[in-house]
């Protein structure tokens, strides 16, 4: 087969040019230290060990500032600790979540709230609850055989 001249030329090219944009976004990434976004204030933890964890040794609700708040959850293949959340209406609440077994997924239905639950990870969220109400808590990713029976609620009072 006969590939013309500058067809080559502009094959080399365009390899070259990917492997410059890859290089850089490369070299990008590590000089900023950028990471996937996840797990600021807590870190890693031994999803075997969350019972002698803080805080996931003590799961709940607490105020953490004038009118701050932090849910502190850990999420099981199928259910939530605690199993059901009570925050006030106004105030900031951070959502602290990890999981003790397999990856699944924390969403606040009708809300922005939803991030992934990861063994050994510790996803934070922040969010405001403006109006008392009653809200869906649901696990939205696959997760076994009682995945579609992985919800709950979370009252705003
Ligand atoms: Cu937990 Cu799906």
């Amino acid at each position: 087969m006969h590939i013309h001249r500058l067809e080559k030329i502009w094959m080399v090219f365009g390899v070259v040019m990917l492997a410059v944009f890859l290089a850089v976004l490369g070299v990008y990434a590590f000089s900023m230290g950028l990471q996937t976004p996840h797990s600021h204030a807590y870190g890693k933890v031994d999803p075997e060990k969350l019972a002698e964890t803080p805080p996931f040794d003590q799961p709940g609700v607490y105020q953490v500032g004038e009118n701050e708040y932090e849910a502190v959850i850990i999420m099981y293949a199928f259910g939530f600790t605690p199993n059901e959340i009570t925050v006030p209406a106004g105030a900031k609440v951070n959502f602290v979540i990890t999981s003790s077994d397999v990856v699944h997924g924390f969403e606040i239905v009708g809300t922005t709230v939803n991030l992934m639950a990861i063994p050994g990870e510790v996803n934070v969220v922040s969010y405001t609850f403006d109006k008392p109400g009653e809200y869906l808590i649901l696990c939205n990713e696959y997760c076994g055989i009682g995945h579609q029976a992985m919800y709950t609620k979370l009252v705003v009072t």
